[in-house]
């Protein structure tokens, strides 16, 4: 298939981003640029994001990233293919932010648009960085998500597992919360850990055990805060031993939701496991997923931390795999908060599609 250049822009959370791509499915691809603003200091006093002022610092920053990301990737608007933003789900504020200047660039310049879904975005980075062969199991960890996915496609999802409350880098944030750790806490806990006695508290692993994928966390952090009540707990082996139990609900339900896809997909050999999102920067879950990953014979693959984390490369990304199957979106579509990939499978097949 021809290359595209896509010029990619992120808003729907606390980042500010810009990005330009080249490449063709299945990948991997050039990324020309890829700028990122974090408004972490802006929303660090209130210990989590402010969606009045994340909106806010979209409007003032978006602009400049944008030309910076072309220009440090030496093009002009006109050397672009396609324009493609997140339409959701997220921040309601700040995705409309970036889809609405992403509106007016196709207009002005005459390109295509494609309304990227994020988490579509999250899940199709392992192609740009390693070209990974659909279809693959993902893994989203990130602050807003905890999904277990069977990719069979650009717009192909199977959901096999999603949290039933909390998402785990919330658990994390909150846990390093009532430990006293500035936001975002989910780092502050994994350095905090490695000086810590993981067996010191008997924390609860919820839903171990049980039918399905789906991950639970919110009994974990009331534990935690139980132990704080106490008065006299150790924040080292209190982050360790809930870093602990965090690393063992990730690999029960992974395991699980490795059954499920080898069901759907019998044919795939050596398939890859794809980890993504912010909590793929974490060490101790890292090694664990290897470790499973080369026990139950499929790849472990994680983009580097940089593209875990929200960016506008893999939106991008997701604009040329959309792009090369002709899934352009009209200048009326409108911002989602809520997007999901795929429905939970009544005894379905695959198939829920992202575009409609
Ligand atoms: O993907 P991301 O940058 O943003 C979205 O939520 O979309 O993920 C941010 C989350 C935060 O909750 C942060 O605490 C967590 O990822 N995180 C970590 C680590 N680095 C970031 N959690 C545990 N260990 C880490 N090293
Ligand atoms: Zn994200």
């Amino acid at each position: 298939m021809r290359a595209l250049t896509v010029l990619g822009i992120e808003t729907s959370c606390d980042e500010t981003a810009a990005a330009v791509v080249r490449g063709a499915a299945p990948g991997p691809g050039e990324i020309l640029s890829n700028i990122v603003f974090s408004q972490l200091e802006e929303h660090r006093p209130y210990g989590g994001v402010v969606p009045e002022i994340a909106s806010r610092a979209h409007v003032e920053k978006i602009d400049a990233i944008i030309v910076e990301a072309l220009s440090v990737a030496g093009v002009g608007l006109n050397d672009i293919d396609i324009v493609a933003a997140t339409a959701g789900p997220g921040l309601i504020g700040g995705v409309m932010v970036g889809l609405t200047t992403a509106k007016a660039l196709s207009l002005a310049a005459a390109k295509p648009l494609v309304a990227v879904n994020h988490l579509e975005a999250h899940a199709l980075t392992a192609r740009l960085t390693d070209g990974v062969a659909f279809p693959f199991l993902l893994l989203l960890i990130s602050g807003g998500h905890c999904q277990l996915l069977g990719v069979a496609d650009v717009g192909q999802y199977r959901l096999y597992g999603t949290t039933i409350d909390d998402a785990v880098g919330e658990a994390f944030d909150k846990t390093a919360k009532l430990l006293d750790l500035p936001y975002p806490g989910g780092p502050r806990i994994e350095v905090l850990a490695r000086s810590g006695d993981a067996k010191r508290y008997a924390l609860p692993r919820p839903l171990r055990g049980r039918d399905g994928a789906d991950f639970s966390f919110s009994g974990l952090k009331t534990a935690v805060r139980q132990l704080v009540q106490t008065g006299s707990l150790d924040s080292a082996d209190a982050a360790a031993s809930f870093q602990a139990a965090i690393v063992d609900i990730l690999i029960e339900r992974t395991t699980v939701a490795m059954d499920m896809f080898r069901v759907d997909f019998p044919a795939a050999r050596n398939p890859s496991l794809v980890v993504a999102g912010g909590v793929a920067s974490n060490g101790a879950i890292r090694d664990a997923l290897g470790n499973l990953a080369a026990y139950e014979g499929f790849q472990k693959k994680i983009p580097p931390p940089g593209l875990c984390t929200d960016n506008a490369a893999m939106v991008a990304w997701a604009g040329v795999e959309n792009g090369q199957l002709g899934r352009f979106d009209s200048i009326g579509i409108s911002p989602k908060a809520r997007w999901p990939l795929a429905g939970a499978p009544p005894g379905g097949s695959i198939g829920a599609t992202v575009k409609t």
